[in-house]
């Protein structure tokens, strides 16, 4: 997989690529992940891609020249599955979604900024837009890292036990069983017994009550 994000500001997001799971695909080949500078696809002298909104109002805009140029040179290199756009008003980031972008091979993420990006950029090259909640960030570049980390660590060869994806919390529709790990007792407190009797059928059956009644209780409107 290839992901290439455009945005105004790469130094926001490049440091979630630098560690752990991430660095580790991408150090693998797993995945290839590309920064480009909005500001290099601008020939003004003050290398401005942003402009105030026509009709008037508060906030600046991210204006579609540089956009068409980035993504028209990376489009004349290869195909793109998707174009992204990360916005708050796109449709919220799910488990759902991770999975269906995990399978694709090319992908360009735009991040917006200030008041947005020209509207003729959602209309002509975008794909997907995509929110990770109902909040306002500074810009997409938070939300692009998140979306990232959601897609690559899904991709095949990224976790050490490949089926530790498979076992996450929404993969199957509930929230995760809770965890243990040692020491069995501390401080009174005891892991449940039956976590520690090796019968694999009852520790499965538990786990699954588990998951279940977690979600009633904590996300019912998931069941
Ligand atoms: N840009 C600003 N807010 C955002 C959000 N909630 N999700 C994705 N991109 C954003």
């Amino acid at each position: 997989m290839r992901i290439d994000i455009i945005t105004v500001l790469p130094e926001l997001i490049s440091s979630p690529f630098e560690a752990s799971i991430l660095k580790r695909a991408i150090e693998k080949g797993l995945v290839e992940v590309h920064f480009h500078n909005l500001r290099d696809y601008t020939d003004t002298k003050y290398r401005n891609v942003d402009d105030y909104q026509f009709g008037g109002g508060a906030g600046m805009v991210l204006m579609i020249e540089p956009i068409d140029k980035c993504i028209t040179e990376l489009k004349s290199q290869r195909d793109y599955d998707e174009v992204i756009y990360m916005t708050p008003d796109g449709t919220t980031l799910n488990q759902k979604i991770a999975n269906t972008l995990s399978l694709v091979e090319n992908i360009i993420i735009l991040c917006g900024h200030y008041k947005g990006v020209d509207q003729r950029v959602r209309d002509a090259f975008i794909t997907k837009e995509i929110s990770i909640g109902d909040y306002v960030l500074s810009g997409g570049e938070l939300g692009a890292a998140v979306l990232c980390d959601t897609i690559i660590r899904l991709l095949p060869g990224v976790l050490n036990d490949e089926t530790s994806a498979l076992t996450d919390t929404f993969q199957d529709g509930l929230l995760a069983p809770p965890v243990y790990t040692r020491p069995a007792e501390y401080k009174g407190m005891n892991v449940p017994n039956v976590l520690l009797s090796g019968n694999f059928g009852k520790i499965e059956e538990w786990r699954e009550n588990k998951a279940f009644e977690r979600t009633e209780k904590l996300r019912p409107d998931l069941l």
